[in-house]
């Protein structure tokens, strides 16, 4: 788009007024088409929507052109835009005229989201997706905000600090989310188009502390350091062979999970002492190795601290196929079957069976040997988080912290607290007086739960932050008729990981 940001300052401004006096919010546009045509848009078909929306209201014609992609009267799109004028949009790249009709070049849409920080919403402008073009998307596509964007800026630790590295940036919706909280960003892309993007959406959000930087992975940050490095970087798996699309917003051009390994093995390179480095990626499981021992093994010869969290695991076949469908190629087409082909041998030829996706959180110790390494796979729903998932993981990299800081003494002297989302959960047989199965329930973070002995059961029962723990076990085991010392040593390793998983608090 060769955008000028400086020049166009006052065109933005312009923009940002006319948004903002049309309430373009998400709210409003839910209300304008209700929420199953809005479910029907996240799958891709804008029909239900059309069809809900007023074409003569200003709010309308902004959702028409921008939301769905499709032409608008000029006059109207005028109308719509009091302050730019359709001339400005022209000149911002918004829209290209063809005789009365504006017809919309790109996709700005509302992206309202609640962090820590509290509410908030941008105006997020990318590339006209599939439908709004009516064939597949080119390779030089800048994505929108999507599933894994929101799931990564949901996941951002948001203490406050100084300096952010947001590799990959695409439209800049990392970049925008870490100005939150972060004073300078660096935002990287080998995408031009991607950084036009970025400053773009920097600027109309009003938001001057994004730098955006040309260059792969982590050669525009060289010698430089960071508190903390945020990428959602192009991990999809794609075979290098010729006639198979390499679209930059999701493949960083490298064999296999590569690229994920490299971006993982750069963050120790460009983190402070402190900081925090947190991705997503995908890692292959070839034949007899696991998928998480592969990325265990990307971070041996690392000094830094890591929570690798996998989500889900495609067996290779899926994963092609929902990797081809994304890029725009229909099922059941000669182009389709040929890509499939391409994708299976791919995988053949490094013996890969399936691919894990998840969450990866890199931290630099402040000082000394890696303390933290915790590779683990949790596939189930996460809980409720209604600021994301960032505090929880926020809070358990301080409570992993903390209760290494203690010695068994130290941790038996502690009185510990349930944290306030954890219930438990027994199960019977029937007629039975005592339970089978005991489980702690987690309502919020990862939404976990945890088996319970009979012992570790009553510990956390009483632990309502009056007693130390020493005490409660000697309680327990008096009850009981046990030793006080064995079921110490029984309960403390299991107290420790209710500690870093967030359901006991160390009072
Ligand atoms: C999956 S998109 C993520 C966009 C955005 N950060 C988000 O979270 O939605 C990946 C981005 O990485 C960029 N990219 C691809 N290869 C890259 C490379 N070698 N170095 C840096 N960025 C790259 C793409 O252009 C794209 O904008």
């Amino acid at each position: 788009m060769g955008l000028n940001v400086a020049v166009t300052s006052h065109l933005l401004a312009a923009l940002r007024d006319d948004l903002f006096t049309a309430e373009y919010t998400a709210d409003a546009l839910e209300a304008l088409w209700g929420a199953d045509a809005a479910s029907a848009l996240r799958r891709g078909h804008r029909e239900p929507a059309r069809r809900a929306i007023d074409p003569g209201s200003g709010l309308g014609t902004l959702a028409t052109a921008f939301v769905l992609g499709l032409p608008v009267d000029r006059s109207r799109l005028d109308g719509a835009l009091p302050r730019l004028g359709v001339d400005g949009a022209v000149q911002l790249g918004l829209v290209r005229l063809d005789g009365a009709l504006a017809v919309p070049l790109l996709d700005l849409r509302p992206h309202a989201f609640v962090d820590a920080a509290g509410p908030g919403s941008w105006w997020i402008a990318s590339d006209l997706g599939e439908a709004a073009l009516g064939h597949a998307i080119p390779e030089d596509h800048v994505l929108g905000v999507g599933g894994a964007s929101s799931t990564l800026a949901g996941m951002m630790v948001g203490e406050r600090v100084d300096s952010v590295l947001d590799l990959g940036t695409g439209c800049g919706i990392q970049a925008l989310h870490s100005a939150r909280h972060a004073t300078r960003i660096v935002a990287t892309d080998i995408s031009a188009r991607a950084l036009d993007l970025a400053a773009f959406n920097a600027a109309l959000n009003g938001v001057s502390s994004i730098e955006p930087r040309a260059g792969s992975l982590f050669e525009p940050v060289a010698g430089e350091r960071f508190d903390r490095i945020v990428s959602n970087p192009p991990f999809v798996i794609t075979p290098r062979v010729q006639g198979v699309p390499a679209y930059e917003y999701r493949d960083g051009g490298m064999v296999g999970d590569a690229l994920v390994a490299s971006v993982i093995r750069g963050t120790e390179r460009h983190l402070n002492r402190g900081g925090i480095a947190q991705l997503l990626g995908n890692w292959e499981y070839r034949d007899g190795e696991d998928g998480l021992d592969r990325v265990g093994g990307w971070l041996d010869d690392t000094g830094l601290d890591a929570w690798i969290v996998e989500r889900e695991v495609q067996d290779a076949a899926l994963y092609a196929e929902t990797w081809i469908r994304d890029g725009g190629v229909l099922p059941r087409t000669d182009e389709f079957d040929r890509l499939y082909g391409a994708w299976l041998d791919d995988f053949a030829e490094r013996g890969v069976t399936a691919v894990g996706f998840g969450y990866v959180v890199l931290r630099r110790p402040l000082d000394g040997p890696p303390t933290l390494r915790r590779i683990e796979r949790l596939h189930g729903p996460l809980g409720q988080n209604p600021t994301g998932l960032g505090v929880h993981v926020e809070a358990s990299l301080h409570a992993h912290d903390a209760q290494r800081g203690l010695s068994d003494a130290g941790l038996a002297a502690a009185a510990l607290v349930v944290a306030g989302d954890v219930t438990e959960e027994r199960h019977y047989w029937p007629g039975d007086e005592h339970p089978t199965v005991m489980d702690l329930r987690q309502g919020g973070g990862f939404g976990r739960t945890f088996p319970l002995g009979t012992a570790l059961a009553a510990v956390v029962g009483a632990s309502d932050g009056d007693l130390p723990l020493g005490s409660i076990c000697a309680a327990v085991a008096d009850l009981l008729e046990v030793d006080e010392a064995e079921l110490l040593a029984e309960v403390l390793p299991s107290v420790r990981e209710l500690v870093v998983t967030g359901m006991l608090r160390l009072g």
